[in-house]
């Protein structure tokens, strides 16, 4: 079986449908801290806490686990605050996850973040091999994993593979706690109000991928011959680049009448500390990485299915409003 930790995630909601619709729902553990409350039918369910050694070497036994997506982690944000959880949870996570796999002969995903770079690092088509010093408690912990599945695949013959993820923009689940959740805000308040107070200023350049390509990011790297994998870190990757201007504009070749204005606060210092664009030709070169989305392929995508999710939305609200008189 395969086991998805923090399904519940942003990332975790789009990998299991896709999971599921490759292998079949009786293939794929769906884990996190707690069962969702709205139960996606053709799901099996259970409850993982990756922190404790114990209950993951359990679940992987208890299912004949073969195959670990390890996507349980604290966001940038949330890290800076929470510093001392951030390190609990996705260092003491991912070396758990690692050492369990190591043990019962599985095979492991895990997403590294562009957060692996600081104020140090080429901050323009950064390389994949370059300085590594994050400025963020996040970004510490992501160079940790790195060099934590490095360790394990050459010491260990372990079968880890990884991606430094982009910001990445969906509209099945919220991201939360991260520093680039702003270009998926900016949607959902265009959708819903025709206003949106950004986070970071309208100049605010940063790398981006599009849900769909993050999820075939994923599978095409699982699906790769061993022998082309040269990356035992984590692969640099990325679709394109926009600021918070730019993707504003984007949205108002549709939504005319949408305004934004710019608020910066904390998750500014931490933007600024990342790369504007990411240099990805060793995903490209080892295992045939290709987006499928640009810029307004991606606005035009999203636009269409926020519309749907917020009228869902509302007239779910309308519908509890009206049960309680
Ligand atoms: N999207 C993530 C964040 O903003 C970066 O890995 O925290």
């Amino acid at each position: 079986m395969i086991l998805i930790t923090g399904a519940s995630g942003q990332i975790g909601v789009d990998l299991a449908d896709e999971l599921v619709t490759r292998h079949g729902p009786d293939a794929v553990l769906v884990t996190d801290l707690r069962v969702p409350e709205k139960l996606r039918p053709n799901r099996v369910y259970d409850v993982l806490d990756v922190t404790y050694m114990e209950s993951v070497e359990k679940i992987i036994q208890q299912h004949s686990i073969h195959t670990i997506y390890h996507l349980a982690g604290i966001l940038s944000a949330t890290g800076e605050r929470h510093p001392e959880l951030a390190w609990n949870v996705n260092v003491n996570g991912v070396r758990n996850v690692l050492e369990a796999a190591r043990r019962f002969g599985c095979r492991v995903f895990w997403p590294s973040s562009i957060a692996v770079f600081g104020p140090t690092t080429p901050k323009v088509n950064t390389p994949q091999a370059t300085v590594t010093e994050p400025g963020t408690m996040y970004g510490a912990t992501k160079v940790t994993g790195d060099l934590l599945c490095k360790f394990h695949a050459t010491h260990h013959d372990l079968d880890v593979r990884s991606v430094r993820f982009p910001g990445i923009i969906s509209h099945a689940a919220p991201p939360g706690g991260g520093t680039t959740d702003w270009a998926v805000d900016m949607f959902f308040q265009a959708v819903r109000k025709g206003h949106y107070t950004c986070f970071v200023t309208e100049e605010t350049r940063l790398p981006m991928m599009y849900m769909p390509d993050a999820v075939k990011s994923v599978l095409d790297l699982m699906d790769a011959d061993d022998d082309s994998i040269t990356v035992r870190t984590s692969y640099n990757l990325t679709a394109f680049s926009f600021s918070a201007g730019e993707l504003a504009t984007a949205i108002q070749a549709h939504i005319p009448d949408f305004t934004v204005d710019y608020e910066p606060d904390f998750r500014q210092e931490i933007a600024d500390s990342w790369p504007q664009s990411i240099n990805d030709g060793r995903a490209r070169h080892d295992w045939g990485w290709q987006p499928e989305y640009d810029l307004n392929a991606m606005v035009k995508d999203m636009l269409h299915y926020v519309r749907i999710r917020v009228k869902k939305e509302a007239a779910e609200a309308a519908l509890d409003s009206g049960s309680d008189d």
